[in-house]
């Protein structure tokens, strides 16, 4: 197959980029009224909502008297993709929902809220690569939203490699016609890695050089994350 021009002459990539260039993101918390908590990410034109919801687990069998269970459901509106996605669950969708789920786990303090269940429903408005990375950030913020314990607010980011190049942030055409899609999470204080796929050809040290990007860039998704929290509890001063 004949090689996709993804980066060009000048190195910027096909919507601007340099190669260590995210796209906005923005997160706003407080999006859906009848939820414990909830967040809204946009992350280029990705667009997702989270809503989270806390209760006792039922059937009663099904609940763990030590810990929560954490049931995070992913999914895509059937007008999120150019191709109109078949409605309801398919192996990619359980795959990121369980994904997301042992993610969310690992920094929420389940002994916390013994017999609970903690569903995350994740619905993709609108998808453009990146949207498990986007969906487990936003679902971390939208847990805190909710008052749940957590130790830690997991956080994500993508990096990959396009023309022989590691880039950050893939955008849609970089991970169709790319050579490797690598997907990454951590909890951020610990610096513990939760998540890290990779779908493609890298070298040692192109992973290197890819882990070391998304560090650096995850760095700033946590502080939007922290700041969309903040926006919605702090009280401002004032008359
Ligand atoms: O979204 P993410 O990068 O985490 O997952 P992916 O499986 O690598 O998918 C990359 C992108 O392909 C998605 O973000 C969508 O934009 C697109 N896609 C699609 O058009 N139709 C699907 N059924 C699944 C994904």
């Amino acid at each position: 197959m004949e090689e996709v021009k993804l980066i060009n002459d000048d190195g910027l990539r096909l919507d601007g980029r340099a190669f260590n260039e995210m796209r906005p993101i923005r997160i706003t918390t407080g999006v859906v009224d009848n939820a414990d908590g909830s967040a809204y990410i946009e992350w280029g034109a990705n667009k997702i909502v989270v809503a989270v919801y806390v209760r006792e687990a039922y059937p009663k069998h099904a609940q763990n008297i030590d810990k929560a269970i954490v049931k995070a459901r992913y999914n895509m509106a059937g007008f999120s993709v150019e191709e109109r996605k078949r409605p309801g669950p398919d192996r990619r969708t359980m795959e990121i929902s369980k994904l997301i789920s042992e993610a969310l786990e690992s920094a929420i303090m389940v002994e916390r809220l013994p017999r609970a269940e903690i569903d995350v429903y994740i619905e993709v408005l609108e998808a453009d690569a990146g949207t498990r990375i986007a969906s487990l950030t936003a679902a971390s913020v939208a847990v805190a939203d909710a008052g749940i314990p957590m130790k830690d607010l997991p956080v994500g980011c993508t990096a990959g490699k396009a023309n022989g190049k590691v880039v950050l942030d893939l955008s849609k055409d970089e991970d169709n016609y790319g050579d490797a899609d690598i997907p990454m999470a951590i909890l951020p204080k610990s610096g513990k890695i939760i998540l890290l796929q990779l779908d493609g050809d890298v070298s040692e040290q192109e992973l290197e050089e890819a882990m070391e990007m998304m560090l650096g860039a995850m760095k700033n998704i946590s502080r939007i994350q922290r700041e969309a929290l903040m926006n919605r509890y702090m009280i401002e001063d004032g008359e």
